[in-house]
């Protein structure tokens, strides 16, 4: 079932913010302001299917996210595929490209 389909509208949800919607932010977004969905911050899809482990940070997060979506961003369609891959395998509720 598709995220989306499950919110009430409008959707107020906590926007992707690089440097800001890291775990421990959502986490207390999470407890305090409720929102209806939130995004991790966007993370470079070339250098998670490379192995930089690291990264992995932004894509922590906890139950009560939920819905929870993955902001990605990069170019090279092979790793736009893993990552997607890796991104289900964490149990995330969607993905989002970021496209700019
Ligand atoms: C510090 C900062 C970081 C942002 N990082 C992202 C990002 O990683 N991905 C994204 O799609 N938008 C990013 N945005 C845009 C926001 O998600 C949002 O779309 C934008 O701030 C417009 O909403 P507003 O009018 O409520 O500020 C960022 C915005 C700010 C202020």
């Amino acid at each position: 079932m598709n995220a989306w389909n499950k919110i009430l509208k409008p959707v107020i949800g906590l926007s992707p913010m690089d440097g800001v919607t890291d775990a421990p932010y959502r986490f207390i977004t999470a407890k305090y302001g409720c929102p209806d969905l939130h995004m991790t911050e966007f993370t470079n899809v070339e250098g998670l299917s490379r192995g930089a482990v690291t990264m992995l940070d932004a894509f922590l997060y906890d139950e009560t996210e939920r819905p929870v979506i993955a902001q990605v961003y990069g170019s090279e369609v092979e790793s736009f595929y893993k990552v997607a891959m890796m991104v289900c395998e964490l149990g995330f509720d969607g993905i989002d490209i970021n496209m700019g």
